[in-house]
């Protein structure tokens, strides 16, 4: 039953950051999708390359699974290697029998969307920006028996305390936790991963964004026993690769975490960077970030974010829409962190792409494609100023309008 998107209260559950840098995106730089650049590194394609060979033996999971155990502190019937978290999503969607399943938005849409697909009516709860998108335990009808909740979340950026996540817990309730990227936190805080004493936790990982495997498909679940168990059931048979197979192995070895570690500390600091460039538009353009940040990703809102965003596709840069997220509308825009260079780059691109939108041009609107944009922008234009954070625009109308 494929999703429908009346039913989804008019959001495309099935929008995701690829989409901006498809077909007519495939040149621009890439700040929409959260897999971190440069990636993968040279000895994880070396590791998977030399799996080549054994591709006539059938997958045997049992080393990468007992490593990424040992990762954890578990026993290894704790553990399910999947296809990508992705795959847990249907896995948790089809094999667990749920009557009131409910998500925590706005989130990663793929969890509600393989529960709709699987059948089941999903309820949401909406994180409100006046709250900073920060999680009341409370607001969690009491019913639910299904709970999925991302940290840090997708597209907020907002790391929840594990101490809230686990009051989330109760007998009889299933917990999901999507981690997929906690390992761009540094020191991973907050992660509920290797907890055993939390009722019903189920803790998903991936591990295609900070090594680069989004093509490869790796990550895995961490839960009871039985959960797993449910789970591994309704796989199909060999559901992951050998090359993905030793890629979790390598990516949980000590050498990987710490490289994964220093990743995390440097991409801290280049947020740290975009986040106090993309301040100084808070007076002129009415922009604002959603803090603290602490993923590999920052959401802002700002008037005309169709326009701006359809700006920057002239401008050679792609963003990712917010208005597919369930709690956001149009004025919301995701941007994944990049290096300081990318950054300053993609600041002037803002700069000028919030005149072009203010102006009136820049495809403006809440279409719904990912535009090629209006050629209003001549592609590749010098920015208007050197690397640093912008400052106001004279050239700029004054603009009144503020985000509500
Ligand atoms: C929050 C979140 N969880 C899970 C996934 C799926 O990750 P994977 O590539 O491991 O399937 C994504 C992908 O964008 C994501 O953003």
């Amino acid at each position: 039953m494929p999703t429908d998107e009346a039913a989804e209260g008019g959001h495309d559950l099935r929008h995701h950051g690829d989409a901006e840098v498809r077909d007519d995106g495939s040149e621009l730089t890439d700040l929409a999708v959260n897999v971190r650049t440069d990636t993968p590194p040279a000895w994880l394609l070396d590791r998977i390359s030399a799996s080549l060979p054994s591709l006539a033996a059938y997958p045997d999971g049992r080393a990468a699974r007992a490593a990424v155990a040992a990762r954890h502190g578990l026993p290894v019937e704790r553990v399910l290697l999947t296809a990508g978290a992705a795959e847990a999503f249907v896995l948790l969607a089809r094999a667990l029998e749920v009557r009131r399943p409910v998500v925590v938005h706005p989130q990663f849409t793929e969890p509600e969307a393989a529960l709709r697909d699987a059948g089941h009516t999903v309820d949401r709860v909406l994180l409100r920006e006046e709250d900073g998108f920060r999680l009341d335990p409370a607001a969690v009808p009491e019913d639910a028996d299904l709970v999925v909740i991302g940290n840090p979340t997708n597209p907020t950026s907002v790391l929840h305390p594990a101490g809230t996540l686990a009051q989330l817990a109760r007998p009889g309730r299933v917990l999901v936790v999507d981690e997929a990227f906690m390992d761009a936190v540094p020191g991973e805080r907050e992660s509920l991963a290797g907890r055993t004493d939390v009722p019903g936790l189920v803790v998903l990982r991936s591990l295609t964004k900070t090594w680069g495997l989004a093509g490869l498909r790796i990550g895995y679940v961490l839960a009871g026993p039985g959960t797993v168990a449910r789970l591994e059931r309704a796989q199909p048979l060999w559901p992951v690769s050998t090359p993905a197979l030793v890629a979790a192995e390598a990516c949980v070895s000590s050498q990987a975490l710490a490289e994964a570690g220093h990743a995390a500390r440097r991409i801290a600091k280049d947020r740290d960077h975009l986040v106090a460039g993309l301040r100084e538009f808070a007076c002129t353009d009415g922009l604002r970030v959603v803090e603290p940040a602490e993923g590999s990703f920052v959401l802002v809102r700002l008037p005309q974010a169709a326009g701006v965003r359809h700006a920057l596709r002239d401008l050679g840069f792609a963003v990712r829409r917010g208005d597919t997220f369930p709690g956001l509308g149009d004025e919301w825009l995701r941007i994944a962190v990049r290096d300081r260079a990318t950054v300053n780059r993609f600041l002037q691109a803002l700069d000028r792409a919030m005149t072009v939108a203010g102006d009136g041009g820049g495809g403006g609107g809440g279409g719904t494609g990912t535009g090629g944009g209006t050629g209003v922008v001549p592609p590749r234009q010098p920015p208007p100023r050197l690397p640093g954070p912008p400052g106001p625009r004279p050239e700029s109308p004054p603009r009144t309008s503020s985000p509500a």
